[in-house]
């Protein structure tokens, strides 16, 4: 037999054995006296290099060597393997022991209203666009038609830094909106928004808004009605009334309010809608001619509607959550229950 064919057996008996080792037949040690020991196979192989001739003895040399390394590096990465193994196994751990706690996180009550209130306005053709938190008295108050002493826009309601102020409602996004795209619009801007107000039970220096805004020619206050009941249905159940009271909103004309009919008491009356029979939950109105003038859409052609609601307020109606604070302060013990 050559000897390059005796290293090619070697080699595949040595692999077999290795195999062996791994499903835990015989000691590591062991294989390594077996080929690499004095008196080992490989040794046995080398010690024949006499009979070799002269002429073909360094080639020779070299494939033995190299047999060597390769049996010597499997040795060392079995060892690795086992040792590493060993460490994190240590001899008297109690394996009937119950496993360290994972616990899942949950969505915050706030997520999973928005998400829901982006859902229900998805079916209705809706689609979502973010506005900027810091902005310019221009976006947020000016181009929605705010007077220039209007009280919103006094330091008592508003955290400004210079030109800066941070959006005291998500309509400032109608107007970046409308100002980077052409009409016709339909969408549903959600995010954070700022007020300086006493914090309190019912009120929070932040909170969540959802704005809606859709512009089309032929876009009236029937579809205002039609959709904002139909989203009241969609979220607070089929058997839910709606009404629209008359308002005032500087960016509307005609400005409403909508109020459900109570979701506690159905409508007979109950504290929690102090007797009326009804929970008011957002404002709309159709968008006035001059915020249309204010971002270029010609306003004899194009007509819209606008609507604006208080993320919080609906989240505390539908869980039942008395206090606003409860919903940015992180406590596990209050998010654990959504
Ligand atoms: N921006 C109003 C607020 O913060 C809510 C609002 C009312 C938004 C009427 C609208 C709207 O788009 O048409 O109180």
């Amino acid at each position: 037999m050559s000897l390059n064919s005796a290293i090619e057996e070697l080699r595949e008996q040595f692999d077999r054995d290795i195999q062996n080792v791994r499903n835990g037949g015989v000691d590591t040690e062991q294989i390594r006296v077996k080929y690499l020991g004095r008196k080992g196979l490989v040794a046995g192989l080398f010690s024949g290099m006499g009979n070799i001739p002269a002429a073909d003895r360094p080639a020779a040399g070299q494939a033995l060597n190299a047999l060597k390394t390769y049996l010597a590096e499997e040795l060392n990465k079995l060892q690795r393997d086992f040792s590493a193994g060993k460490e994190d196994v240590p001899a008297d751990l109690d394996y009937t022991l119950p496993g360290d706690p994972f616990p899942k996180g949950s969505i915050h009550p706030i997520t999973q209203i928005m998400e829901e209130i982006k859902d229900i306005f998805h079916h209705l053709g809706f689609s979502v666009a973010y506005g900027p938190e810091i902005d310019t008295d221009f976006y947020n108050f000016e181009a929605l038609n705010f007077p220039p002493n209007h009280p919103a826009r006094d330091m008592q309601d508003t955290f400004y830094s210079g030109d800066a102020v941070l959006r005291t409602h998500t309509s400032n996004t109608q107007i970046h909106h409308m100002m980077d795209s052409d009409p016709p619009v339909k969408i549903l801007a959600p995010g954070r928004v700022f007020r300086h107000e006493d914090i309190s039970v019912r009120s929070y220096c932040l909170f969540h808004q959802v704005e809606g805004l859709f512009v089309d020619k032929t876009v009236t206050m029937a579809n205002l009605k039609g959709d904002l009941d139909y989203f009241a249905r969609s979220l607070f159940g089929k058997a839910v009334k709606t009404r629209f009271r008359p308002s005032f909103f500087p960016f509307t004309e005609p400005s409403a309010e909508m109020d459900v009919s109570c979701i506690f008491c159905g409508g007979k009356g109950c504290n929690i809608c102090k007797y009326a029979g009804w929970l008011e939950i957002l404002g709309c109105g159709m968008v006035d001619p001059e915020v249309f003038k204010s971002v270029k859409y010609d306003p004899s052609v194009w007509q819209g509607y606008a609507f604006g609601m208080g993320v919080e307020r609906i989240a505390m109606l539908k869980f039942g959550v008395e206090d606003i604070r409860l919903f940015f302060e992180g406590d596990v013990r209050f998010l654990r229950q959504f």
